[in-house]
């Protein structure tokens, strides 16, 4: 068999891209209807800012297999829509079983992520840090700073996204929102509906 030759991809953590990638997209600001409890915040955002940049990836695809890692960098910008910090729009894995790592480059972020059975968990995001988004968890990044929100991170290349899941549920169970002090709270997102035990078992069972 012929090997895959080895590849080096730079980082560079002030443009927020990946040098060699072989991948690139950029979400809009107009990409993004739909996503924000404010509404008329998220209007007055379009009429400004509505075709600029919201966030965008470089990414290398060494191949299709679950034994071939993607690996790539995310940037997003910091800012708020109303009082909610940001976000990207977030998926589950279409293979559910396969998990992500995130490694922070620059800014502060947040990982939010939401097990099918409505668990929350709230993973801050910096330079050296590293989250691990394991099997089955709903994922979102979050820029809850003043500057842009780097990341390194990689999973298998035949992980897949869903992001009709979120959609589904009304949203994420919570909201990241300005706290008052320069810093970020959650709080309940009433439009979010817990999904049916039915549909739970067959996100965990469609990897068996
Ligand atoms: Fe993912």
């Amino acid at each position: 068999m012929t090997l895959q030759e080895p590849r080096l991809c730079q980082v560079s953590v002030e443009t927020g891209l990946l040098g060699n990638a072989d991948g690139h997209y950029q979400k809009r600001f107009t990409d993004l209807a739909g996503l924000y409890a404010d509404a008329a915040a998220f209007d007055r955002l379009l009429a400004q800012r509505g075709n600029e940049v919201a966030y965008e990836v470089t990414s290398f695809t060494p191949g299709q297999k679950v034994s071939d890692l993607i690996v790539g960098v995310t940037r997003m910008e910091p800012g708020k829509v109303g009082e909610e910090y940001f976000l990207t729009r977030g998926h589950i894995h279409a293979r559910g079983d396969r998990p992500e790592v995130y490694y922070g480059q620059a800014g502060h972020g947040l990982m939010q992520m939401e097990s099918p059975d409505g668990e929350v968990r709230i993973v801050e995001v910096g330079p050296q840090s590293i989250c691990y988004v394991p099997p089955f968890w709903i994922h979102r990044s979050i820029n809850v700073g003043s500057t842009d929100l780097v990341m390194m991170f990689t999973y298998p290349a035949d992980s897949g996204q869903d992001y009709g899941i979120i959609e589904r549920s009304g949203g994420m169970r919570v909201r990241i929102v300005d706290d008052g002090r320069g810093g970020w709270r959650q709080v309940e997102n009433p439009d979010w509906r817990p999904r049916s035990r039915e549909e739970v078992q067959g996100i965990l069972d469609a990897a068996a």
